[in-house]
């Protein structure tokens, strides 16, 4: 059986080898393949699937918007969400789902976190921040706070979030963490090197859980700066298995050996 992920660029993606290695284990003859799809190609490379008889694929930058119009049918969160990242082919149907958000939740709840009536501050409101905020919100989350630099994207997101239940504020700049439980950084800020921190520094005391969704590198400024005060924190490699470990769930039916995945994403 074959699934894959569709991205461009694909290069870089850890996803073949955490799939490949726990389909080694179980001894199944499954393979996980890098697809590099460019934008204008991925309606033929949806209908691929079909036509190969994959079993489904994960879909990474920048498809998990676009990719939706081309499925025949999206669970209930991914279309809140508005992006899929999962997709199976069930005989010629092609479902949507999203298990990044999802993804985070397990990751968080791993610590031991309880999430449900906790206050929650989300730094961004791109589509990162949208499936971790309709995760937490299915979580139970009390309240969200949605933080972004361009304020109509942030009070977009609080809409949504409040169509469903009235969790969520918007807001375009960070002045108190005070009264708040977790802090979770979905901007792209801390990928690169000289990126400046996502929130001031003097905004991060020691009673925050601090999260960044961001892997590589696997300590972000903020991350380190946290640690540093005292937070309890975590990274972006998490939410990476754990999304991998919902998708390899969808398309088998088999609960991995999430160790293994695990390992596979230190190489
Ligand atoms: P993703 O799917 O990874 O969330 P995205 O939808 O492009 O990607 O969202 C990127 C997020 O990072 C947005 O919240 C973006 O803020 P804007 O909506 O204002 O663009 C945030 N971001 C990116 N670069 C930023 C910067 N230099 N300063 C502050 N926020 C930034």
């Amino acid at each position: 059986m074959l699934v894959g992920i569709f991205g461009h660029p694909v290069e870089h993606t850890f996803s073949p080898a955490m799939h490949n290695a726990a389909f080694d284990r179980l001894g199944l003859n499954w393979c996980y393949l890098p697809f590099h799809v460019l934008p204008e190609r991925l309606g033929e490379a949806v209908e691929a699937i079909r036509a190969l008889g994959l079993r489904g694929v994960n879909v990474t930058v920048p498809h998990k918007e676009s990719v939706i119009r081309y499925l025949d049918r999206v669970d209930d969160e991914a279309a809140r969400i508005g992006a899929v990242n999962t997709v199976v082919n069930e005989e010629g149907m092609l479902v949507g789902y999203n298990t990044d958000g999802k993804g985070f939740v397990r990751s968080l709840e791993e610590t031991g976190v309880i999430i449900a009536g906790k206050k929650i501050i989300v730094l961004g409101a791109g589509g990162a921040a949208r499936a971790v905020c309709f995760s937490l919100l299915s979580a139970g989350v009390s309240d969200l706070l949605i933080v972004n630099r361009t304020l109509e994207r942030a009070k977009q997101l609080a809409g949504d979030i409040n169509a469903v239940s009235k969790a969520a504020k918007a807001t375009g700049s960070l002045n108190s963490t005070s009264g708040y439980d977790i802090l979770i950084n979905t901007t792209s800020l801390g990928l690169h090197n000289g990126d400046p921190m996502p929130i001031e520094d003097s905004l991060l005391s020691s009673s925050l859980f601090v999260c960044d969704l961001i892997y590589n590198p696997t300590r972000t400024h903020l991350i380190c700066l946290a640690e540093k005060r005292g937070c309890k924190t975590i990274n972006g490699l998490g939410m990476l298995l754990w999304q991998g470990v919902l998708a390899f769930n969808l398309w088998t039916g088999i609960m991995p050996p999430v160790e293994v995945m695990s390992d596979a994403l230190r190489v």
